[in-house]
């Protein structure tokens, strides 16, 4: 009997025994794939041993994995540790595995090739271990510690795990991603710190967190009750000291507990409910340092948060925000930085004050006291803001009191900081012109003309458009004013005053040899080749208009001056005019190379850098006529035969202006527009008013020209009929997504590819059906710089529609 009773405990501690063995214990030679969801176990089950996939590829067979050990009964899962060699996140593929050896823990490719190990020399590992306390451990025949991943931590640490002398936490790189991060916690003579990297080097910046141990700290302890602090070699114990550093009462039955150093830098202690009917959810605890944003103050680095963007403590949390004017560099990675929304460059838009195209714009709550390159005394704060837009350098400025620091990019350290009555910070940020304007165009900011119904022209587009004609210009006869302000006064100005010759037939006649030699049929007559004092190199277009509406006769001075008056490096210029009896004559500077269809259509092609530069030149010339004159000018024929080109193979567009002197309301006429047929804008054929928008349209079918140095429309052999109308097939290209064949075998074209791919979006954005789709020139010019990005153009497209 008594053999009996003795027999029943030893049955049930038997068998407790192995049910522990079976969940705890890994003998030599176990391994788990990632093929397969084994993990290895605690014995209560709170923790796992295993894979964690990295990404989430559709793909299976491209996943990576790496090695970790997490949480396995609350929802989260959250990874308490993971395999790292040198700091490095280890990487698997599908189709490896781990494998626990005499040697230690192997993790090793499809493949059989080693990509972890733990490292061990000169011991037998009898068993591994996955503890309760979240611990793995290999073991040898006495029970003995051989390796554990409580002394390898990454970024956490468990109750029950202590830092020793020389260990180290380093952060993750953000919150899914494992790779180590931006931050460490470490020990340096005798105290424990917190330095951001200098990411990816192992580089420590100046801590910006001590727990000062006075230089006694042996161990940082987290103890089984839940508490952290550092033991001294003396003995004594040194809580970390912080105002959100709470002590309050630890409970390690009812929370699971742990010590992670944050992505974002911060030391931050977190509970979580064991109970798995309570709310679940890792809570903030404690955390040192206080305020992480005020905390990282040091001339490298970003800070908590990425370049150009500030960081503020929100709930507990630092959270990243962009200064007006800027947005995410990546929009899913908060902590990632900010970019400006536009490019802030020098070397752009010379000919373009800065005024223009830069605003300063003002905030009262950050900083970024770390990013000054000067700091000027005495200046006020409009001294300050003018020399930030004067200087291409300049991102930023603060003026506090009579001094004004300028900042440059990247900014970083940003912070929030309490409004302060003497404390102004002015963000640079470019003017942006809307995409779609209001119907009306605004005026210039120093013109108070109004010109409501002057803006519309509603006049048909030139008849003889048969011929593509040149015009031809001239060396300026009469000395050049220089004039700085690219707009003039709004008074009346007579022709005399706005620099304009007016010649005598008689004079003119000589200067042409009885208008001898033609050198072009312009859309608005002939134009001849003329030289004003025999013997002399003034050379000149001379051109005779042909057709002059009877109503605008009297216009026609009127006229002249306004176009007299226009002064830009891409206009051709006006030198003088003829006005007597039937004869109305136009005398221009000649343009030695010709003009744009010779050159874009002859052979051999233009090089790719020289028609960008012509693209850009003739939008900045149409940009002026539009926006930037006293009345916007709508050119109504642009097309390359109007495009002329100097010796320095500047674009120059000729015959603005003329539309309205030339214009009647009667004529507008299918027949006569046909002459243009590829450049003119659908409106064109249909009862509404003309706007600026046909110029813009009519710029988008040659920019297509000369992105692919080919006429809009060309017979093509069969088979190829697809691509007669240039900009039906580019937008057929686009579409399909193989815009590189429009350029055929253009290799500079090609190598310039994102170039290329934008400008076809801004191209087909030009022709768009609907004039009010359709960008403004400033916009154009914007978009062709690179300074905003272009919206993919909405599909499916209407320009099909002409007649
Ligand atoms: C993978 O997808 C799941 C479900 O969509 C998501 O919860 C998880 O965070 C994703 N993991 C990664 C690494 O993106
Ligand atoms: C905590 O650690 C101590 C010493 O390192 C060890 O003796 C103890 O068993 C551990 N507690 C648990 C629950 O594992
Ligand atoms: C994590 O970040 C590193 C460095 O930026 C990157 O190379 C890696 O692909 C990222 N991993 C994942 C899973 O996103
Ligand atoms: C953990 O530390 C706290 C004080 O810091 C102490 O009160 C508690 O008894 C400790 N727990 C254990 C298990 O050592
Ligand atoms: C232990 O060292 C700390 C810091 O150096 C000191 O403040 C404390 O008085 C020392 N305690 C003992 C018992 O020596
Ligand atoms: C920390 O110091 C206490 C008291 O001296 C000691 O009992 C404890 O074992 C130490 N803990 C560690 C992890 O060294
Ligand atoms: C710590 O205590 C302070 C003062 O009571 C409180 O304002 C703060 O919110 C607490 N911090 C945390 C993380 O609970
Ligand atoms: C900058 O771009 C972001 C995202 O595109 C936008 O939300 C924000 O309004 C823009 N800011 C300005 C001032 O244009």
């Amino acid at each position: 009997m008594a053999s009996l009773t003795l027999l029943i405990p030893t049955l049930i501690c038997l068998q407790f025994h192995l049910l522990s063995l079976a969940f705890a214990d890994i003998d030599i030679s176990s391994q788990i794939s990632t093929d397969d969801n084994d993990v290895w176990r605690s014995p209560s089950g709170h923790f796992a041993f295993g894979f964690r996939s990295l990404d989430n590829n559709t793909d299976l067979n491209k996943n990576l994995f790496m090695l970790a050990i997490w949480y396995d009964m609350i929802p989260d899962k959250t990874v308490v540790w993971s395999a790292k060699t040198d700091n490095k996140l280890a990487t698997a593929p599908t189709g490896s595995h781990v494998r626990i050896t005499s040697a230690g823990l192997t993790l090793a490719g499809p493949k059989g090739d080693s990509i972890w190990t733990s490292n061990l020399e000169g011991v037998i590992v009898s068993v591994g271990s996955m503890l309760d306390t979240g611990n793995f451990v290999l073991l040898n025949q006495n029970s003995e510690k051989l390796w554990q991943s409580f002394e390898n931590p990454t970024d956490t640490l468990l109750p029950n795990q202590s830092l020793q002398l020389g260990g180290m936490l380093t952060s993750r790189l953000t919150d899914t991603n494992y790779t180590s991060g931006r931050f460490q916690l470490y020990f340096k003579d005798g105290n424990v710190l917190l330095s951001p990297l200098a990411w990816p080097s192992p580089l420590k910046y100046n801590s910006y967190y001590v727990l000062d141990a006075s230089g006694a700290a042996s161990t940082l302890v987290f103890n089984e009750s839940g508490d952290i602090y550092v033991n001294t070699t003396n003995g004594t114990t040194i809580q970390p000291q912080g105002s959100q550093w709470n002590s309050s009462d630890l409970d390690p039955e009812v929370n699971y507990y742990r010590a992670t150093l944050d992505f974002s830098g911060v030391f931050t202690q977190y509970y979580h409910p064991r109970n798995s009917a309570a709310q679940p959810g890792w809570r903030i605890m404690r955390y040192v340092p206080d305020n992480i944003c005020n905390a990282i103050s040091y001339q490298y680095g970003s800070g908590s948060c990425g370049y150009n963007s500030y960081c503020s403590m929100e709930n507990h949390r630092p959270t990243c925000k962009c200064p007006y004017g800027y947005s995410l560099l990546d929009p899913s990675k908060q902590f990632g930085g900010c970019q400006p929304n536009f490019t802030l460059a020098c070397g752009a838009d010379v000919q373009t004050p800065p005024e223009e195209l830069y605003e300063m714009h003002a905030a009262q709550d950050f900083n970024f006291p770390e990013g000054d390159y000067e700091r000027i005394q005495p200046y006020s704060s409009q001294e300050c803001q003018q020399f930030c837009l004067q200087d291409c350098m300049c991102a930023m400025v603060v003026s506090g009191g009579d001094t004004c620091w300028l900042k440059r990019f990247p900014l970083g350290n940003g912070r929030e900081e309490p409004v302060h009555d003497l404390h102004f910070v002015y963000i640079k940020t470019r003017i942006i012109r809307d995409f779609y304007p209001d119907e009306e165009l605004s005026p210039a900011p120093d013109s108070k003309k109004e010109y409501n119904g002057k803006l519309f022209l509603l006049g048909p587009l030139l008849g003889s458009l048969v011929l593509n004609s040149i015009l031809i210009a001239t060396v300026a006869l009469f000395v050049l004013m220089k004039k700085k302000a690219n707009r003039v006064s709004t008074a009346a100005i007579s022709p005399l005053e706005t620099n304009l010759h007016s010649f005598t037939y008689e004079k003119l006649e000589k200067a042409t040899q009885n208008f001898k030699e033609e050198i072009g049929r312009g859309s608005y007559g002939l134009v001849y080749k003329g030289q004003l004092e025999a013997g002399s190199c003034h050379l000149v277009a001379v051109k005779r208009l042909d057709r002059l509406a009877q109503e605008r006769e009297k216009e026609f001075r009127t006229e002249l001056s306004s176009i007299g008056r226009t002064c830009h490096k891409n206009l051709v210029r006006l030198i003088g005019f003829c006005d007597e009896g039937m004869n109305r004559i136009l005398v221009y500077e000649f343009m030695s190379n010709g003009n744009l269809a010779d050159i874009l259509f002859g052979q051999p092609k233009p090089k790719w850098n020289v028609r960008v530069g012509f693209a850009l030149g003739i939008a900045r010339g149409l940009v002026y006529l539009h926006e930037e004159c006293d009345t916007p000018i709508i050119h109504c024929d642009i097309k390359p035969q109007n495009i002329l080109i100097d010796e320095y193979l500047n674009p120059k567009i000729s015959d603005f202006g003329l539309a309205k002197l030339l214009l009647s309301d009667q004529s507008r006429t299918t027949t006569m527009i046909r002459g243009t047929r590829g450049y003119v804008a659908p409106e064109w054929f249909k009862n509404v008013a003309v706007t600026v928008k046909v110029d813009v349209y009519s710029f988008g079918v040659m920019l297509l020209e000369i992105i692919c140095s080919r006429r809009s429309v060309l017979m093509m052999e069969p088979g190829e009929e697809e691509k007669a109308l240039l900009t039906d097939w580019a937008c057929d290209c686009f579409m399909e997504g193989k815009t590189d064949v429009l350029v055929e075998n253009d290799e500079e074209a090609l190598s310039d590819y994102v170039r290329l791919q934008k400008w076809i979006k801004i191209a087909i954005w030009c022709i768009h059906e609907q004039p009010e789709m359709r960008p403004t020139m400033g916009m154009v010019m914007q978009m062709l710089e690179g300074f905003v990005e272009v919206p993919n153009p909405p599909s499916p497209f209407l320009i099909r529609s002409m007649p």
